[in-house]
């Protein structure tokens, strides 16, 4: 039987000649080999392998999100690819502790060779980051972080800045959920009654508890803060003025999809989209943890040293950690659920249009 394709081998396909022969230690070159300098390079090769996958499922991803209609099965990819990358990312966070296994002093002994060199430099990470939709980026010494890339990488890192992020394509997707601009249910209005009464309850409870006055006088001043928070999503004017303040990043017509989408979540048609908002915040989250980790590691590696990219170190990577994230909104919506028994229903007519019937 003839085969249609030639034979290959596991070391020609992978190419894992070239591969091995990648690892250049600059001890060896300088004539002072340094043992731990080979983890260091293996390691940083791998995250970059990685960050290569992760671009690859990421451009899919967006190429799935720029259509204008998004068919149920492409969901299916989406979420497929994000629970790939959100897998790839717990192995980026479980890897800090292969290089932890080098001690200061041992980083030591070959630090030097690496000025002015740094992760900061990492053009796949920028991509991924701006692919995802990060802005107003934290910045050292006053400089564009783009300067700090290799000027071949500067092009493509620059041309991510303003492609469609993920971030921007997720909200015009979020604004065409069919849920808020049907005719026979007015979210807000119900939704503002439901919480009404939620509020009520809740300043009855607080009320019959028979809680001392401190306590009381805390819940009760914690249930206005809750109906200010309320307020501001509420009023589309308010809501503009914080979204201009940079309180939120989404539109009102996209967070209130997100709420419904959350709210209903179990109505068989936004089951997929709740599977995807939730692998979003996994995403957001697992970069905020190796953000963490890396940061803690640093820490660990240097105490009170500059990072050799010129940054103040451990703190700059601490402060980008709590900066550095895309999906906030998501993780701040949870302020406006309220539970499943105060909800307000769903017309008959619009439910009939959310769920399958076999
Ligand atoms: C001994 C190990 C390491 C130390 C001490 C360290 C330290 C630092 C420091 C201090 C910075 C801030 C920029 C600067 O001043 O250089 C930085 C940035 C960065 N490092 Fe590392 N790093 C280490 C290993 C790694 C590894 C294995 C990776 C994997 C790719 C990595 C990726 C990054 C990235 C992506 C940034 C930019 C982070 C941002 O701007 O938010 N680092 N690193």
């Amino acid at each position: 039987m003839s085969r249609p394709y030639p034979p290959v081998d596991y070391t020609g396909y992978l190419k894992v000649d070239q591969l091995t022969q990648l690892q250049k230690p600059k001890g060896e070159e300088y004539g002072t080999p340094v043992h731990d300098e080979m983890l260091f390079i293996v390691i940083h090769q791998v995250y970059e392998l990685w960050f290569k996958q992760i671009l690859f499922e990421l451009d899919s991803v967006l190429e799935i999100f720029s259509r204008d209609r998004i068919a149920e099965q492409d969901m299916l990819h989406c979420s497929s690819r994000l629970e790939r990358i959100i897998e790839i990312q717990k192995i980026l966070v479980d890897q800090v502790k292969v290089l932890e296994t080098m001690t200061p002093m041992d980083f030591l002994e070959f630090r030097d060779f690496l000025v002015p060199a740094s992760g900061f430099q990492s053009a796949q990470f920028r991509q991924i980051e701006n692919k995802l939709g990060l802005i107003n980026r934290l910045t050292y010494n006053n400089k564009d972080y783009i300067e700090s890339l290799c000027p071949m990488q500067q092009p493509t890192v620059r041309a991510t800045e303003s492609e469609p992020s993920l971030f921007t394509l997720l909200e015009k997707w979020l604004e065409r959920t069919p849920l808020i601009s049907d005719g026979s249910f007015d979210f807000w209005k119900s939704y503002k009654e439901a919480v009404e009464a939620r509020q009520k309850d809740s300043r009855e409870a607080i009320k019959t508890a028979g809680l001392d006055k401190a306590t009381e006088s805390s819940h009760l001043k914690n249930l206005e803060h809750m109906e200010r928070s309320f307020e501001s999503i509420f009023d589309k004017n308010e809501y503009e003025k914080l979204q201009k303040e940079g309180h939120w990043r989404l539109s009102r017509k996209a967070l209130s999809a997100a709420l419904i989408i959350h709210l209903y979540r179990e109505e068989p048609l936004l089951q997929a989209p709740f599977r995807l908002l939730t692998q979003l915040q996994n995403v957001d989250e697992n970069f905020t943890q190796w953000r963490h980790r890396h940061a803690q590691m640093a820490h660990r590696m240097l105490g009170a040293k500059m990072g050799t990219g010129g940054s103040s170190g451990h703190k700059y990577l601490r402060a980008a950690g709590e900066r550095h994230k895309v999906f906030s909104d998501f993780f701040n919506l949870a302020t406006f659920f309220i539970p499943k028994s105060h909800l307000p229903e769903i017309p008959q007519s619009l439910k009939a249009k959310i769920q399958f019937r076999y």
